[in-house]
């Protein structure tokens, strides 16, 4: 079982689009993979049409609650589950204020044995819900586009990340970082591949040969609340996260 946390403090950086999109492909190829839903947004969770109610129980009961993750997951497709989020996660932060907090998280994911990949959805920041995620990692992803190569904000993430890797989590590592949201015919495109490599390299990682291109069917699709590959298999996005599997499972 890999835990893997797809992680970026800026908003639109397609943290969500990521979560989705490589979770459902790696179920389609058979892995079975649970995707969690970090963001008080709950903007994956709307994705796949598990919005929260005031019935149902979420990722909230999870962390500030004693509810099991099992007991909160629902079933999307084959293969395929999502841990909603909730509104009320925003305040977390407060009600988590015990000894372990960090820890919540990866306790309950601990117990879990079924799934060949956990994938968690993190808000833009890093609080206490980001932290509890990377406690609970091995690995995390960083969708980044163009916009958002700030060296503060690498630099504020690299902190977060070594902070936990020093006292709750020594094993995690990052994976690298996905460029997404990329338009290859810009003039400004070799320069965001070259930022983007001074940042893996401040990082200590690299940056995926894969890019997500930009396209409308992105929005189109969550509009619609279907993933990409469903609502136009053959979108140059669809085929990019496809190539991104291909990549990470090489
Ligand atoms: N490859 C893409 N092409 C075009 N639009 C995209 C792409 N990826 C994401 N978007 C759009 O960008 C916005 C932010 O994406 P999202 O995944 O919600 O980012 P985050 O979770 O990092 O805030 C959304 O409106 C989404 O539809
Ligand atoms: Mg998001």
């Amino acid at each position: 079982m890999k835990v893997i946390t797809i992680a970026n403090q800026k908003g639109g950086v397609a943290k969500t689009t990521t979560t989705a999109s490589f979770g459902y492909e790696l179920a389609k190829r058979g892995f079975k993979v649970l995707l969690i839903d970090l963001d008080p947004q709950g903007d994956l969770s709307y994705y796949f049409n598990c919005e929260a109610d005031d019935e149902t129980k979420t990722m909230y009961d999870v962390l500030c609650g004693n509810a099991n993750i099992e007991a909160v997951t629902n079933k999307i497709s084959e293969n395929l589950y999502l841990a909603p989020s909730d509104l009320l996660l925003a305040g977390a932060e407060q009600e988590m204020n015990k000894t372990g907090k960090e820890y919540r998280l990866k306790e309950k994911i601990d117990v879990l044995k079924n799934y060949d990949y956990i994938i968690i959805d993190t808000p833009p920041a890093l609080g206490i819900l980001t932290v509890n995620a990377f406690t609970a990692t091995n690995e995390i992803i960083i969708p980044s586009n163009a916009g958002v190569f700030s060296t503060k904000a690498f630099i504020q993430l690299a902190n977060t990340m070594q902070g936990v890797k020093k006292y709750f989590n020594p094993n995690l590592c990052i994976g690298g970082i996905l460029i997404t949201r990329y338009n290859p015919q810009t003039k400004i495109s070799k320069a965001i591949r070259d930022m983007a490599e001074q940042m893996a390299s401040r990082l200590n990682t690299k940056v995926y040969e894969t890019y997500i291109r930009t396209a409308i069917a992105v929005e189109e699709a969550q509009y619609e609340q279907v993933v990409i590959d469903d609502y136009n298999g053959n979108s140059t996005v669809s085929q990019d996260y496809k190539t991104f599997v291909d990549e990470y499972l090489k």
